[in-house]
């Protein structure tokens, strides 16, 4: 459907655990627009994993270890990226965690290390891979994370990620206004629940899932396919001029106030 509409662009992609990773959704969906891709993976634990993955994509593909609350691998990465291009022009952040104590409780127990943790990993990465990547997109660029509704509005167990989703859609916003001279644009694409590997930490998730068939207008969440289409729109010249926002996948669940 998309096909070649991303040809000769080049971009980097933060967040391949698994075959349901969204990251790997936006990914496929990207490289079948034509984009050439990099990848990070998080560490020893997961190589393998994303290693397997990615070689669908060519034997050759590259994928480099980046544990994004590193400053050190961050460099590294960036380096390495620059080993394979002079050009970036489009980047996934794909990337959250928080410890599973503070997803299941009450907000208002969140110790202060869990608060930190999940603000740096969830948030304060985004600003730093942009900071890495804007000097290398230096014909423009998009830059795409992923949020979710929960730092909106009030959604049970979310607690600690809710904040850290409204601090990366802020920061999406404040990366918008800073990098939009140099034609680099930031959104959020705000997906409804899917079933993946960071889902299975947030307590009560599927009946966060059957809550959407219940009420959504489309009475459904989201494909990670559409994930993946949303986001080679917000890569492709059909959203040259949007920058700054968030744009809701969700079956159309946030627009309901009951
Ligand atoms: N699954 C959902 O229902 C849902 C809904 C809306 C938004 N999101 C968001 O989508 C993004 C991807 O999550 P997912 O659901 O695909 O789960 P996932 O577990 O497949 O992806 C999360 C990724 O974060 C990476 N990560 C965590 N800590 C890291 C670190 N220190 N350094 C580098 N990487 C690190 C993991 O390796 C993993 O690849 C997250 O931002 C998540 O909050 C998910």
């Amino acid at each position: 459907m998309n096909e070649g509409i991303l040809a000769g662009k080049v971009g980097v992609v933060f967040g391949v655990a698994n075959k349901r990773s969204i990251a790997w959704a936006i990914a496929r969906a990207w490289k079948e627009a034509g984009a050439k891709l990099i990848f990070n993976y998080q560490g020893e634990r997961l190589k393998d994993n994303v290693e397997e993955l990615v070689r669908e994509f060519g034997a050759d593909t590259p994928l480099y270890p980046c544990d994004v609350s590193k400053d050190e691998d961050i460099e590294a990465f960036f380096e390495k990226v620059r080993g394979h291009t002079d050009r970036l022009d489009l980047m996934l952040h794909s990337v959250a965690f928080a410890p599973k104590e503070a997803l299941e409780g009450d907000f208002v127990s969140t110790p202060r290390s869990a608060f930190s943790m999940a603000l740096d990993i969830s948030v304060y990465s985004l600003v730093a891979l942009s900071r890495a990547a804007a000097p290398l997109m230096t014909n423009g660029g998009s830059i795409v994370a992923m949020s979710y509704l929960g730092g909106v509005k009030v959604v049970p167990h979310y607690n600690v990620m809710g904040v850290a989703k409204a601090a990366l859609e802020s920061s999406a916003r404040y990366l918008a206004y800073d990098l939009g001279a140099q034609k680099i644009r930031v959104n959020c694409i705000s997906a409804g629940p899917v079933q993946t590997l960071a889902a299975r930490g947030i307590s009560g998730f599927s009946s966060m899932l059957k809550h959407y068939e219940a009420h959504a207008p489309l009475k459904r969440s989201c494909e990670t396919a559409e994930l993946g289409a949303t986001g080679v729109f917000l890569a492709s010249e059909g959203a040259a001029s949007i920058t700054g926002q968030v744009l809701y996948v969700d079956g159309g669940y946030e627009i309901m106030g009951m």
